[in-house]
């Protein structure tokens, strides 16, 4: 295929992360060769189902479980050595023999044990502010590389540049974590020993990913971006303070890959059919007690990172909104439709009960902004989607619901998803409308 032709796309979260992005990428990648983490770290949790198998992934795209894809680690991802050897590791002894498809960006910062130290610091500090962070290092990482002393894979794989660097963080960083309270302090030749043989384990994947993605753009190749966490968690868009530290959105693909959002034809936002949160911070409409607990049992909304039960609750449509206009999303994927199979009433927020007229979605700056969601409710199917494969096989109130959502969020949806398999999706072909489009 010419390079004019070719089909790059990006799937990224709507919502607050786990929406399940990772199944999806899996099933895309059968169509891609490349396959690229532009942002975060190992904070990001996916599960994808096999068959039988459960693979959980952090750092490595979600496209190595597809054979003979390139999955590259772009340098906007902040990248724990260990993590990453210790999940390359999971995957061989699982009989998926992939390190030589791995391409690290050399321009990738590395988090290190000080990092990690931090964000347990900074959260347990007594004077608030807790983010509820997933304690992977990952906003001291991103600080770091913001205040120009991060340490990237290309000096991690120079013993003697790595060595320089880390024994000038690491006194800093013990004088910060000293201030914390902190009675112990790190020694830098000790994570010099450890961290330099996962240098030279992962020097051969090392390179200039940018040089590879233009490569394989001009030969034809077909590469998919993968967006970790989701956009209400982005640094700059997102709830914050309660958000990560990095862009979530497809506007970070660009800085975070050295590739043109402009060449990338299908922007896919994922979302769930109701809504999670892991962490602090605003939830709209987060149910309490009985109801979130059963969506939260149905869902098996646990985090693949951390354990941690996630907060549970409906489909928010102005938010929706929102992040779609942010991704300049072209099509919609709802997934764990499934979840909702034996609920007698699912509800909507359709809107904040606000009165703007420009058409384009606003969402509040300040997590404490007071708002009160106006809810539609819709009459559960109490049928099965499980099996289901086609739009016709779907019980007809599955079927109104979807197209609402299509109508309600201005957006065509491209794929549900009816299960943790990978087989089970229901393609829409074509894309669900919505009325009057
Ligand atoms: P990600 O971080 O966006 O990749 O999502 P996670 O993997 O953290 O969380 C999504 C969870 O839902 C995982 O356990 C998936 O196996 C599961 N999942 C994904 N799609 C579906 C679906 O359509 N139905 C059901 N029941 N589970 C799903
Ligand atoms: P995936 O890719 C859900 C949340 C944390 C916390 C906030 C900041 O699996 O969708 P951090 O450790 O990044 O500094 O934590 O962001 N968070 C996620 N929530 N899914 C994720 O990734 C997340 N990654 C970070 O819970 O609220
Ligand atoms: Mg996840």
């Amino acid at each position: 295929m010419a390079s004019s032709d070719a089909r790059h796309s990006c799937v990224v979260g709507l919502q607050w992360g786990d929406e399940g992005k990772g199944k999806i990428v899996d099933v895309l990648t059968a169509e891609a060769d490349v396959v690229v983490r532009y942002q975060g770290g190992a904070n990001a949790g996916h599960t994808v189902l096999v068959g039988e198998d459960e693979y959980v992934l952090h750092l490595i795209p979600s496209g190595i479980l597809q054979e003979g894809k390139i999955c590259v680690i772009g340098n906007g991802v902040v990248l724990n050595p260990k993590a990453l050897i210790d999940e390359i590791d999971q995957l061989s002894a699982s009989g998926l023999d992939r390190m030589d498809c791995v391409k690290i960006s050399e321009r990738a910062h590395i988090v290190l044990p000080y990092h990690q130290a931090l964000d347990a610091a900074r959260e347990s500090a007594t004077s608030g502010g807790k983010i509820g962070t997933t304690l992977r290092g990952i906003g001291p990482c991103y600080g770091d590389k913001a205040a120009r002393v991060g340490i990237r894979m290309a000096d991690f794989i120079d013993p003697e540049r790595f060595k320089a660097l880390l024994e000038r963080n690491v006194e800093q960083k013990n004088r910060e974590l000293a201030s914390f309270g902190e009675a112990e302090s790190l020694d830098a030749q000790a994570i010099f020993d450890e961290y330099s043989a996962y240098a030279t384990k992962l020097a051969p994947c090392v390179c200039d990913i940018t040089e590879l993605l233009h490569a394989e753009d001009a030969k034809g190749s077909e590469i998919l971006f993968e967006g970790a966490q989701g956009a209400f968690l982005d640094i700059d868009l997102g709830t914050y303070p309660f958000v990560t530290s990095s862009s979530t959105t497809f506007l970070g693909l660009g800085p975070g890959s050295g590739f043109s959002p402009r060449k990338v034809d299908h922007v896919y936002g994922i979302t769930k059919a109701y809504a999670t949160r892991v962490g602090e911070g605003p939830f709209p409409t987060e149910l309490d007690g009985a109801k979130g607990d059963e969506l939260r049992d149905l869902g098996g909304e646990f985090g693949a990172t951390t354990g941690r039960p996630r907060r549970c609750g409906w489909l928010d449509i102005p938010a929706l909104r929102w992040s779609i206009q942010i991704c300049d999303v072209d099509a919609l994927v709802i997934t764990k439709l499934d979840v909702l199979d034996g609920l007698d009433e699912i509800q909507v927020a359709t809107s904040y009960g606000d009165t703007t007229s420009s058409g384009a979605a606003s969402y509040p700056a300040l997590a404490d902004a007071p708002i009160e969601p106006v809810y539609q409710t819709f009459k559960g199917w109490k049928a099965p989607t499980t099996s289901c494969r086609t739009f016709d096989e779907l019980p007809v109130e599955a079927q109104e619901y979807l197209q609402f959502i299509a109508d309600a969020s201005g957006c065509p949806i491209a794929t549900v998803s009816v299960g943790k398999e990978r087989s089970q999706v229901v393609r829409l072909d074509p894309w669900l409308a919505p009325k009057g489009s």
